[in-house]
């Protein structure tokens, strides 16, 4: 089954922009994307089939006839197989070519089959930029539907300075990646998150704490944000780091601080999702000063935590969405169920621990999800990156249903 985001194919034309190309692609793979590379003759002089191939993980397609797959009409079979495509560096002559209608190689031919949506991001002298006929040139792409990506100003190849530099790749990327996603489902929406182990002292120097990495509740908040999302990120101790500007992050230690803060902001949240794994007991009466060692036996007197989810669950309103995390070793669908229900959730991500590689500490999972109509979602194992859309896709149709 193809699990990828989408089909990205990519023309090169020769510009000495064609080495930014390669972070495109690799922009687009990192991220989930399937990417087939279409280079100009021209273009072979920038660029090498090796570093294309081993970057996108598909063959190079550069002539018409040159194919040794069996029979297809490969420039119509591409242009089946793409979501969208992106001629970056596009010259002034591949401009030139598909304003007018010409066809006389495979990435000129590729466009003028191609019903998908076109970007074109051009790269040239800031002089032939400017010149009148290129100029006319975009102007009959864009009124085709093209989408075109404005090169900056700034220092050129040819040493001279002004507009003609190709747009960054991670501008290129960001360009595309909003076009077909469309509307942000998270736009506007305030998501609560809940990530990592908690913390509880036994003294100054000691815990009771847990393995978990806080990997699943980061990688939620880095997708939630992504989908245009305001986060509150209230996180126990990790290493980790936080990338887009949109998360507000939270550290405390302990459950009870993890609750506080939960509860602080939840009334005003429209998702809240727990993913931390939360000390279910902790000391009753931590040390007030390092315990010393005697010849005693210790005995650790531990009182419950307040638990988070089933708080919020007594007081959430029907506009807002709970989501759980369970983890289970036997009847895992009977007892998520239960947790679900009986907390009040809209839904519960099952972790399987079953699975090699899913769970606590690894940079994969495989989870199973449940709604609280009993719809089920099975994941398969993937990144937690991959995994947090996964379950953030969910949570948007469940916001699209209220
Ligand atoms: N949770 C919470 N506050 C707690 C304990 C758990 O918010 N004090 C949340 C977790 O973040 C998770 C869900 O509850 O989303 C399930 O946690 P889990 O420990 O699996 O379930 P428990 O209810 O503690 O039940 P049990 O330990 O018996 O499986």
């Amino acid at each position: 089954m193809d699990t990828s985001r989408g089909h990205i194919l990519i023309g090169i034309t020769g510009g000495i922009a064609a080495y930014k190309t390669m972070t495109l692609i690799r922009l687009f793979k990192k991220n989930g994307y399937e990417v087939k590379v279409v280079a100009t003759r021209h273009a072979m002089e920038f660029v090498t089939k090796t570093t294309v191939e081993t970057l996108s993980q598909n063959p190079l397609y550069v002539d018409l006839f040159d194919h040794d797959e069996p029979y297809d009409v490969q420039h119509i079979a591409l242009v089946d197989w793409a979501d969208a495509m992106v001629v970056a560096p596009a010259t002034a002559n591949i401009i030139g070519k598909y304003a007018h209608g010409i066809a006389d190689d495979l990435l000129s031919t590729i466009l003028l089959a191609c019903s998908k949506p076109v970007f074109i991001a051009p790269a040239m002298n800031d002089n032939m930029y400017a010149e009148p006929s290129v100029q006319l040139n975009i102007t009959l792409l864009r009124e085709k539907g093209c989408l075109i990506i404005s090169p900056n100003d700034g220092f050129l190849a040819c040493g001279t300075s002004g507009k003609g530099r190709m747009e960054e790749p991670e501008e290129i990327y960001e360009d595309v990646v909003q076009y077909l996603q469309g509307p942000k489902c998270l736009s506007g929406k305030k998501v609560m998150i809940t990530a990592g182990p908690t913390y509880e002292p036994i003294d100054p120097v000691r815990f009771v704490g847990n393995r978990s990495s806080g990997l699943m509740g980061f990688a939620l908040a880095e997708a939630a944000a992504d989908m245009g999302a305001e986060v509150t990120l209230i996180t126990g101790p990790t290493h980790l780091q936080t990338q887009n500007a949109h998360i507000h992050r939270v550290d405390v230690e302990t459950a009870g601080e993890m609750y506080q803060q939960c509860m602080l902001v939840q009334e005003n949240q429209d998702v809240m999702i727990m993913a931390a794994a939360v000390a279910d007991y902790t000391p009753a009466a931590p040390a007030p000063e390092k315990i010393k060692k005697t010849d005693d036996e210790l005995q650790l007197q531990l009182t419950k935590t307040k638990d988070i989810l089933a708080s919020i669950g007594k007081v959430k309103r029907d506009d807002q969405i709970l989501v759980g995390f369970a983890l289970e070793t036997e009847h895992e669908r009977e007892n998520a169920l239960k947790k679900l229900h009986n907390k009040n959730a809209d839904m519960i991500v099952l972790n399987s621990l079953r699975d090699k590689g899913a769970g606590f500490g690894t940079p994969t999972n495989k989870v199973c999800m449940i709604t609280k109509d009993e719809q089920t979602f099975e994941s398969e194992l993937k990144s937690k990156a991959d995994i947090a859309r996964d379950i953030l896709n969910v949570v948007c149709n469940l916001t699209k249903q209220q």
